[in-house]
């Protein structure tokens, strides 16, 4: 089995090198937690490595996203200019390759297009984030993220998809990506004595022997993303309380049988 190393060698330690060849992997968690800048660094060594890459950005336009790669120096501006990177600008829909609406037909047959023009070998593909296609719907979850995910296996592709969690609650849009994944990379986020503290823990990886830790991220300036330790911490310090969460159930319920 081939692996594809995620650009930061001590995520790969975690998951035996790297992730398997044609995986769909979900990134989740709150806010601010890393999820687009670990996209951003797994598209950059795809780069590196001359691999042909698609980003789909539903939360930032396309300049936002290359600029904020840059800060990392991450070779975005340098792999549009070679035509190996294409971004998807499905916030402001402008530009040669958009979307102008959150609708999963449009993502799917605009990836294929993509794909087509970088040629038919292997191609990394992020969608940050996914959970944006179906916020207003959210019953509909696992149906779209099931059929996204069987069109495009057919397309030979390694792909990373962010979902957004809400900030009051740690509850996930919509369960539905997490299911269907090949592998899980939960974000979380704590402020201890007045400092945030970012963490990653590796929830599912098919077919892999992969850690069982969580480990402590830091975000630096010209550099990413990168692992400190394993964390020092009790699961108490990242649950929400039983009634917040039984509240949160209920209003699921509620929303699921409105919509069907
Ligand atoms: N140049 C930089 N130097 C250091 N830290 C930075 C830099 N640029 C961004 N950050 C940090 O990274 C955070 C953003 O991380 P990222 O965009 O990956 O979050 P996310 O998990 O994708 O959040 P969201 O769900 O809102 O999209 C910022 O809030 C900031 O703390
Ligand atoms: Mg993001």
């Amino acid at each position: 089995m081939r692996r594809l190393s995620t650009g930061i060698p001590e995520l790969d330690n975690l998951i035996a090198g790297g992730i398997p060849e044609g995986f769909l992997i979900a990134l989740t968690g709150e806010p601010g937690t890393g999820k687009t800048i670990l996209c951003m660094h797994f598209i950059s060594q795809g780069l590196k490595e001359g691999s042909g890459c698609i980003y789909v950005t539903t939360e930032e336009d396309r300049d936002s996203i290359v600029n904020q790669a840059e800060q990392f120096n991450l070779g975005f501006e340098d792999g549009l200019k070679k035509g190996k990177l294409i971004v998807i600008d499905a916030l402001t829909g402008s530009g040669d390759w958009s979307i102008d609406t959150l609708d999963v037909e449009k993502l799917v047959s605009k990836i294929i297009e993509a794909k087509k023009v970088l040629g038919y070998s292997h191609a990394r593909l992020v969608i940050d984030s996914l959970s944006a296609f179906w916020l207003d719907k959210p019953a509909m979850a696992r149906r779209y993220s099931y059929s996204i995910k069987r069109i495009l296996s057919r397309w030979n592709l390694t792909i990373l998809a962010t979902s957004q969690y809400a900030i009051t609650t740690a509850d996930a849009f919509g369960f539905g990506v997490e299911h269907i994944a090949d592998g899980i990379i939960r974000f979380r986020r704590i402020v201890r004595g007045g400092v945030l503290h970012r963490y990653l823990i590796v929830e599912k990886m098919r077919q892999t022997p992969h850690s069982l830790y969580m480990y402590e991220i830091a975000i630096v300036d010209g550099k990413g993303l990168t692992l400190i330790r394993p964390a020092a911490i009790r699961i108490e310090d990242t649950s929400i309380p039983k009634a917040v969460k039984d509240m949160v159930k209920r209003s699921r319920e509620k929303v699921e049988q409105e919509v069907g």
